[in-house]
């Protein structure tokens, strides 16, 4: 089962509005087995939308260029680098490409005192604590 834990991923204003980043994170999976986690965080104003950074074509990173996840046309779309999978930006679902139909997996986000953070799953955090250690 996750744990109810917000982590904080960067300030809000880290990421311009209308620009995407990714964030290498590591996960806590069952039996405390670490794995590499990279995420795509989007922001859009205010808003803030996340997904894991694999495409669900060839499960591989959306960014074939570093930070270059939206559609370079009108940027208001995800896109795959690899073979240029379009995904909306709302709810991931790819609507034009390879695998058109299928969806990017959400990451639960909110900004929180101006941060943006993340829950819904167990990371493992930079100082190598986990949350249960820090919250003793
Ligand atoms: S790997 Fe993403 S579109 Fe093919």
């Amino acid at each position: 089962m996750e744990r109810n834990v917000a982590y904080v991923i960067c300030e809000l204003n880290d990421i311009p509005s209308r620009r995407a980043r990714g964030f290498h994170l590591m996960r806590v999976g069952e039996g405390g087995t670490r794995r590499p986690w990279p995420i795509v965080v989007v922001r859009w104003g205010k808003q803030v939308l996340g997904y894991v950074n694999k495409c669900p074509h060839n499960e591989v990173p959306l960014d074939w260029e570093r930070n270059q996840f939206l559609d370079p046309n009108n940027g208001t779309r995800l896109m795959c680098g690899k073979h240029g999978a379009l995904f909306d930006l709302a709810d991931g679902l790819c609507v034009d490409g390879p695998c058109m139909g299928q969806r990017l997996e959400p990451v639960l986000l909110r900004v929180i005192d101006g941060d943006i953070c993340l829950s819904g799953v167990t990371l493992v955090e930079d100082d190598e604590v986990l949350p249960d250690e820090e919250d003793a």
